[in-house]
């Protein structure tokens, strides 16, 4: 591998540093962004996808490590933040990209644990396997055949049910989710499963996604409606849950027909003044970083911490606690929920806890 690119950073991006080198068999780049090691190691997941240049690739891997920062503070989590993109060009080979993935595995241990890597948008628990054989000790989220927890996504898509069941608390004074309609935008490892949970729990579900497969996918639930991609922002709902690539932007918050937006989607709002601009329509948001902070506090809990399935359950249902003092401190300081959120991670991090 030769190195990259040097130097260019986000506006006001205050992390570590970031590792990028060029995989010379793929053409692929890799970044690995460093962002904070206050709490512990910075440690997330790995995004593989193709990105339409390397200043965007790793413009979103600085975003991204900047989110696990807060995303582990605000648990409480003994980690720092962290993230790797691995811009991949489309059409690779298995071999070709098990190759890749194993180069970059060699990149994880030459850091020699400061970076921690799991799972993301485009990669698996069979990818960490792969990960894992040149990158252990420093790989987690492998399949429980590897040694592993499995995947996360059913783990963050409890932590997304829990905090849509703390915002009906607050916007309607009761956690039952009987009659309530939720829109899901992406029907991926955590919108499917979230699906499900909240058809269990008697909501009026709808999904959408813009690969056709898996809305069917979800579909074929009975209980659950499949509704097009395009427009799944407007739908008149109580919840609306953004679990796929990017989510709320300027143009889409004057058409949001929701009560709350609570979703998985890492980074879901394009800009942080979109917060108050939500705020402003009355809709209630449930931050990003707080909500979707379950896939990461189990799998690394119980492959790095010892965790048994059970205390792992707790730490992600405590996510609901730590949303009603997200929203309590917003209330009290007159402040958006982003705000309240960013302040409880940050009173975390000084305490250096
Ligand atoms: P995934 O890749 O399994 O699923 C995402 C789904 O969204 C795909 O089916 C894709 O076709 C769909 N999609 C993409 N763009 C769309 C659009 N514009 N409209 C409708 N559908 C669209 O990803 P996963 O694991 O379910 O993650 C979903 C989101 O949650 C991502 O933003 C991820 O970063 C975030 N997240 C995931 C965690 C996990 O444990 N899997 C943990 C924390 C955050
Ligand atoms: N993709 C996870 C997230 O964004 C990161 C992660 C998963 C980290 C599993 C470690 C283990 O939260």
């Amino acid at each position: 591998m030769a190195d990259l690119l040097a130097g260019e950073r986000v506006d006001g991006w205050d992390g570590l540093g970031v590792v990028s080198r060029v995989d010379a068999e793929t053409g692929a780049g890799i970044h690995v962004a460093l962002h904070s090691e206050r709490l512990g190691p910075p440690s997330g997941g790995t995004r593989m996808k193709s990105y339409a240049g390397a200043s965007e690739a790793r413009r979103d891997a600085q975003r991204l490590a900047e989110a696990m920062t807060y995303k582990w503070a605000a648990a409480r989590f003994p980690r720092g933040g962290g993230k790797a993109v691995i811009d991949a060009p489309d059409g690779l080979s298995a071999e070709a990209r098990d190759g890749l993935l194993r180069r970059y595995g060699s990149l994880v241990r030459e850091l020699g644990g400061r970076f921690l890597t799991g799972p993301d948008v485009g990669t698996s628990p069979r990818d960490m396997d792969v990960i894992s054989q040149t990158g252990s000790p420093w790989v987690f989220g492998r399949t429980e055949a590897g040694g592993g927890a499995g995947g996360s996504g059913g783990w963050t898509a409890l932590g997304v049910f829990v905090s849509i069941e703390t915002a009906c608390e607050r916007l309607f004074g009761s956690r039952s989710l009987r009659g309530r309609r939720v829109a899901i935008q992406g029907a991926g490892s955590v919108g499917a499963d979230l699906a499900r949970r909240l058809a269990d729990a008697g909501a009026e579900v709808e999904v959408a996604d813009s690969d056709a497969r898996a809305a069917e996918r979800a579909g074929a639930d009975p209980r659950i409606r499949v509704v097009p991609a395009d427009g799944v922002l407007a739908r008149p709902c109580d919840v609306l849950s953004p679990c796929a690539l990017g989510g709320v932007h300027a143009a889409s918050i004057p058409t949001l027909a929701c009560a709350a937006v609570v979703g998985a989607a890492n980074n879901p709002l394009a800009a942080a003044e979109n917060a108050g601009q939500i705020a402003a329509r009355g809709i209630l948001y449930a931050p990003d970083f707080v909500v979707n902070a379950g896939g990461a506090i189990a799998v690394t809990g119980m492959e790095a911490l010892g965790w048994s399935a059970e205390r792992a359950e707790a730490a992600v249902r405590a996510i609901a606690e730590t949303l009603t003092r997200v929203f309590a401190l917003a209330d009290e300081g007159r402040i958006t929920t982003a705000a309240a959120a960013r302040q409880i991670a940050e009173e975390a991090l000084a305490a250096g806890r």
